[in-house]
């Protein structure tokens, strides 16, 4: 949610800045500015729009070694060129950029008001640079720039990653966070600061992570390279500077038209090394739980945090647990249960599972429970996010950079992680026999490959889409496992082609849903050879009694559905555990070929953004 970049060094800083926003831009892509620092003055130039519509606005390329930038997503204030960052103080002297939210800014800007302060935008983030301009001027004598927004901090609540500039102070970047997150990479003789590493990778692999609450202040000139790192309390830090392993091909489409579709073909590879190191001589070796794990065997119950996607591969893993590991499992969306009274026992094991490890919800539903003392357990894909650090035990995904906005190969990693946590129990706890677990095991390890039978037949999907995608509305249903595929399937389709869709379990159809159905509406029914199977069967026969359009997810060969339906999409015979990782396949696919046939923007979907850092 907005992307931020800043660069201080010897370099020319605009070409670094651009770049960086177009590596940031999934975050968020409504407008797009830079301001820049040369001789004692601040050039900002911004434009609503991609950075594309920034890049053709700026005619020549601004001058300059120091630098701030930023992609936006609107919260306060439509998409303009007003609104957009850098924000610049009233006197033009101080630039920021701004990801999160000033919950307090309305009763500062009045404050500001009264003082004759005017604003030209409808954002909080200007009136937090007129706040620090304020304070910076105000006093006997004029304060330093990272005195003058460290003591501003102290009047503002709510969220921040911020980068500032000071027309005065020609060699220093102030920075600072809560909440939002912020990556700061040690190059030689330079810095790059950025929301996270993938602008930062191609010029240094180490980078510090900055903690809530804390501020950083980068000064280079001639003589010296300096970064103070403290709180906003004054009190300085020890800086830990932590090598990142992500390879810049990794951040390329690699001859695909999307990240989306790139990442789709990506999932075989990145199941295997999701998984790799942990399956060893038929067993599940989850080393990083180490000291916990008497508190993950001894949990009466598991409470699993998430949003969006991540929520719907907690959702099923709750089936995974279930039939496994034999504990309860709540899953609970990350942005309901923090603003309930969530009853969390000392003994509760608490799996927040998060892509980006940013989301704003799940971030503050996991610090609450941890506040009342659960265990937290954290299944994210990039390594040293927040809620990682939050967690007790962070696991990780090894899918590589997930760039498209809808999130595939997040949702196959992190249930193939789930899955093999859940034998790790039940391995434990000896409630399955050492067999049965190789057996679940052995199949486990096959699905990468049949996951790329799937991929083979991807023109078979796109013919369907070619049928379907001038459709309005569509209905996902599934049974057991199929029911959170279900799920999935409608918010990809919705997320990226803008088509109304629902995911619902089959078996509630009949108590409501099945009044939406007619000859208009196509419904796509999860419908392999399982324990659900008849369930299903029945449930086709009386969506085609009402004329529904119906499109199957079958077992290969299955001449039975075949011949009621409309379309069959085929899939691999599997056990019920391994169907979402097969069937999720042609579900991104189907949303993927619509889209594209739509003419949506499908790796910057309208409205949304990669990482959802406010709440
Ligand atoms: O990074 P996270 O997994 O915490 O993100 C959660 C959701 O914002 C995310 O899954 C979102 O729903 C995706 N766009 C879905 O494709």
């Amino acid at each position: 949610m907005c992307g931020i970049i800043g660069y201080v060094g010897k370099k020319e800083a605009y070409e670094i800045l651009i770049k960086g926003l177009e590596r940031l831009e999934y975050r968020g892509y409504d407008s797009a500015g830079v301001a820049l620092l040369s001789n004692n003055v601040i050039s900002v130039y911004k434009k609503k729009g991609k950075v594309a519509e920034l890049k053709n606005f700026i005619q020549k390329t601004p001058k300059g070694n120091i630098g701030i930038a930023h992609t936006r997503w609107a919260t306060h204030g439509s998409p303009s060129d007003k609104n957009a960052h850098p924000q610049l103080s009233n006197s033009g002297n101080i630039a920021i950029v701004h990801n999160g939210i000033i919950e307090n800014y309305l009763a500062i800007k009045e404050v500001l008001i009264k003082k004759g302060y005017k604003f030209k935008s409808d954002t909080d983030t200007e009136v937090l640079v007129n706040l620090i301009e304020d304070i910076r001027i105000n006093g006997s004598k004029k304060l330093n720039l990272d005195e003058a927004v460290r003591l501003a901090l102290q009047k503002v609540t709510g969220a921040y990653a911020i980068l500032v500039l000071l027309k005065d102070e020609p060699d220093t970047v102030v920075i600072a966070k809560m909440g939002s997150p912020v990556v700061l990479g040690i190059g030689k003789e330079e810095f790059f600061i950025a929301s996270d590493a993938t602008p930062i990778i191609e010029y240094t692999n180490k980078v510090i992570y900055l903690e809530d609450e804390e501020m950083a202040i980068i000064k280079t000139n001639r003589e010296s390279n300096k970064i103070t790192i403290k709180t906003i309390n004054n009190k300085i830090k020890n800086p830990n500077i932590h090598t990142i392993k992500t390879k810049i091909e990794e951040l390329e489409k690699g001859g695909f038209k999307h990240f989306m579709l790139k990442e789709i073909f990506e999932q075989p590879h990145a199941i295997k090394d999701s998984i790799l190191g942990r399956i060893k001589n038929g067993k599940v070796r989850m080393e990083e739980i180490g000291e916990y794990k008497n508190n993950l065997l001894n949990a009466k119950r598991i409470i699993i945090l998430a949003c969006g996607t991540s929520f719907h591969a907690g959702l099923e893993s709750k089936y995974f647990f279930e039939e496994y590991s034999h504990i309860p499992v709540l899953v609970e969306y990350a942005s309901e249960f923090r603003y309930r009274k969530p009853v969390i026992y000392k003994d509760d094991v608490v799996v927040a599972i998060s892509q980006s490890g940013e989301t704003a919800d799940t971030l503050a539903a996991v610090k609450l429970a941890k506040e009342q003392g659960a265990t937290i357990f954290s299944l994210c894909n990039v390594v040293g996010s927040s809620i990682s650090r939050i967690a007790h035990v962070p696991i990780y995904t090894f899918a590589g950079p997930e760039i498209g906005v809808a999130s595939t190969k997040a949702f196959t990693t992190q249930i193939a992680v789930l899955l093999l946590l859940c034998l790790f129990i039940a391995s434990e706890k000896r409630l399955l026999s050492n067999k049965k677990i190789q057996n679940i095991l052995t199949e486990f390890e096959n699905i990468p490959q049949k996951i790329e039978q799937i991929l083979l037949e991807d023109k078979s999907v796109k013919e369907i889409a070619l049928k379907l995608y001038e459709m309005q509305n569509f209905i996902y249903l599934g049974r057991g496992y199929g029911f959170p595929l279900a799920l999935e399937g409608a918010l990809k389709l919705k997320e990226i082609s803008y088509i109304h869709a629902e995911g619902y379990t089959a078996g509630e159809m009949k108590h409501g849903l099945l009044a939406l159905v007619d000859k208009n509406m196509p419904v796509l029914f999860i419908a392999n050879k399982g324990s659900s199977y008849e369930k299903v069967v029945s449930n086709i026969m009386e969506v085609k009694a009402r004329n529904g359009i119906v499109i199957s997810l079958i077992t290969k060969g299955d001449a039975r559905i075949k011949k009621i339906v409309d379309y069959v999409i085929e899939i691999p015979e599997t056990s019920d555990v391994m169907l979402p990782f097969v069937a999720s396949i042609p579900l991104q696919l189907l949303a993927y070929h619509i889209a594209l046939l739509r003419g949506c923007e499908i790796d910057k979907p309208r409205n949304l953004a990669k990482s959802v850092t406010v709440e």
